[in-house]
């Protein structure tokens, strides 16, 4: 069984059913990646294992453990870290102050858990005194992925964590992402550069209209000819 788990979510905002008994799964050290259409459901389905939208059907499983019931914040200390699509960092604050946020629950030293943000993005620590709001769109995603890394996750969830960014910038934050996975976190990434992000993924989820389409390992998907003609540009 995966360690987190969304198994037939079905629901949405009140209205018509936005997920139609989608299943979303991801293991430790491992990088799932959610891709499909605008609209499809990818960005609900985050939102449902978050527990920001509570799916009228199917259940979420942390380490084998029922948490549908959970609040947000009670997955949070349970170790789920999201980074959301938009206003993912406070701009007014310096670098340094936004990863003192993200470590807001913790009671013990986070002084460690900083260093390691830094070494693994660089030109974090030479900004930490800087404003978030005057860096660069793919520094200010690495603000937001140091962020949720300083709560010390279990769970990394990124909503298009690359939107906005030049090719070069996306390729390093998938590097970076895939060095986050290696320390045995789980990754679930919701991409629209399905591509890239399915070459860096372990396994793939394609959403269509709030349903599973194809399920397979990244490479299956980047291999499957109906996959590439209709999700993949050819
Ligand atoms: N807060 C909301 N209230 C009502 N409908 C929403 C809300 N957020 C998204 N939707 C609708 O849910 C559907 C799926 O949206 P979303 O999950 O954001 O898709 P994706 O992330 O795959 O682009 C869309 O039709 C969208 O209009
Ligand atoms: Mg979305």
């Amino acid at each position: 069984m995966s360690y987190l788990i969304g198994e037939r979510m079905t629901g949405g905002y009140g209205g018509a059913d936005i997920l139609k008994g989608c299943t979303i799964s991801v293991d430790r050290g491992e990088i799932a990646v959610v891709v499909g259409p605008n609209g499809a459901g990818k960005s609900t389905a985050m939102k449902a294992m978050l527990g920001l939208l509570k799916p009228r059907e199917g259940k979420v499983l942390l380490e084998g453990e029922d948490i549908t019931r959970l609040s947000p914040q009670q997955r949070v200390q349970r170790g789920m870290a999201f980074v959301p699509q938009t206003n993912n960092v406070f701009v007014t604050l310096t670098v340094e102050e936004n990863l003192e946020m993200g470590a807001y629950l913790r009671r013990d030293d986070i002084s460690g858990t900083m260093e390691r943000v830094f070494e693994l993005f660089p030109v974090l620590k030479d900004r930490r005194r800087q404003a978030a709001g005057e860096l660069s769109g793919g520094q200010r995603q690495q603000v937001a992925v140091g962020r949720a890394l300083m709560t010390l996750p279990s769970v990394l969830m990124l909503d298009e964590p690359t939107a906005g960014v030049s090719p070069i910038v996306m390729d390093e934050l998938f590097e970076r992402i895939l060095e986050v996975k290696r320390t045995g976190i789980a990754v679930l990434v919701v991409e629209q550069n399905a591509r890239q992000a399915l070459s860096i993924a372990d396994h793939g989820f394609v959403l269509v209209t709030g349903e599973n389409r194809f399920t397979d390992t990244g490479e299956a998907l980047l291999a499957n000819a109906e996959v590439r003609r209709s999700f993949l540009g050819g």
